[in-house]
């Protein structure tokens, strides 16, 4: 006969493993909302690892919600870039002053307005109120999502919206009154010892005595997804002029990929050299030198953008563009990182 699963050893065994494996992370020192929310946001998509820089010279810059709120857009994309999925940090933004706005300062404490905030949907309400305020919301993510499916030896696939909805029903069923350590606990647990791209690791695992997966043998062929989409593939000649020491540099356009932002000039599909010295003379500029070619790729979610990056020395600086140095460009300008592979090629 089939083996039910025993919910509730599960708070127990997380609450207990969490105590003693738990990393220590800069957003893990308080429960204060704003960290927590900043925290969340900048790890939906990016690596622990990657976070903590970000996390400690975002809080530095901005220490409070009302900073946040008044921090021009400049700033913002500048402590974001590298981190990607920069519509994240213009919600942060505009949550910030809705909580001045609407919430006279205070970050909410009650669920149903923590979503209500932009930018943050049922993941992010569920960890804030369950991390800061100990409230039973489930935060399912890909890390619990992969936990929980082992677990209950569960097939269904979890990109769907109803495993995620069961999945949070039966958590917001038998979570205990250290809500926000189990939240917490369960995703550690889910990002590391049940983690992803490798078979899970059971023996170290406080849950293996009524994980259902490890019972039946199934764990490591869990979760079920659906089959990925192919990425578009775009190709791009990437111009980097140089004159005097300086850079050209201009604006993307306010809406779309990267909006907004930093880049250098370019020209769509792959062209070869006589081809971008044609275009670029065209265009009244006058080159002095071709000094070197490079290629580069960059993957985002949905796109791969496939780059050939020309390094040429110019006659004038000329108009149309913003001239830069490069401590300039470091200091102030928010160069996404497909284009920053290419000022790092900069000698
Ligand atoms: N991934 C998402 N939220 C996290 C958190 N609070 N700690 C560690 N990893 C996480």
């Amino acid at each position: 006969m089939e083996k039910e699963f025993e919910y509730s050893l599960l708070p127990g065994a997380v609450l207990n493993w969490y105590d003693s494996h738990k990393r220590d992370l800069p957003w893990r020192v308080d429960r204060e909302p704003y960290h927590v929310w900043l925290s969340e946001i900048m790890l939906q998509q990016t690596r622990v690892e990657a976070v903590k820089g970000y996390y400690s010279r975002f809080l530095n810059k901005l220490p409070t919600i009302e900073a946040l709120a008044n921090a021009d857009d400049a700033l913002l994309h500048k402590l974001w870039e590298g981190l990607g999925y920069y519509s994240r940090v213009r919600n942060l933004k505009k949550a910030a002053e809705k909580i001045m706005n609407v919430h006279c300062g205070i970050f909410p404490g009650e669920y149903t307005e923590v979503l209500a905030l932009p930018g943050i949907g049922p993941y992010t309400a569920g960890a804030i109120c369950s991390i800061c305020f100990d409230q039973p919301t489930p935060a399912v993510d890909g890390n619990v999502l992969r936990l929980m499916t082992r677990l209950l030896d569960d097939h269904s696939n979890i990109d769907e919206t109803t495993t995620k909805k069961k999945i949070a029903q039966i958590l917001r069923d038998i979570y205990p009154a250290r809500a926000g350590d189990f939240t917490q606990g369960l995703m550690e647990l889910g990002a590391t010892v049940c983690g992803p791209n490798t078979a899970p690791d059971c023996s170290a695992c406080p849950c293996n005595h009524f994980c259902l997966g490890y019972r039946n043998g199934t764990a490591s062929s869990l979760p079920v997804r659906s089959s990925k989409k192919q990425r578009r593939m775009e190709k791009k000649t990437v111009l980097i002029f140089s004159c005097e020491g300086k850079y050209a540099l201009c604006k993307r356009p306010d809406q779309g990929l990267l909006a907004s932002m930093w880049q250098f000039p370019e020209l769509d599909g792959w062209l070869d050299l006589d081809a971008v010295i044609e275009q670029v003379e065209k265009n009244g500029i006058k080159i002095a030198e071709i000094i070197k070619q490079v290629e580069r790729k960059h993957v985002f979610t949905h796109i791969e953008w496939h780059m050939r990056g020309v390094y040429m020395e110019v006659r004038t600086c000329a108009p149309g563009y913003t001239w830069m140095d490069a401590e300039q460009i470091r200091q102030e300008a928010a160069l996404p990182t497909a284009y920053r592979l290419f000022f790092d090629e900069l000698n």
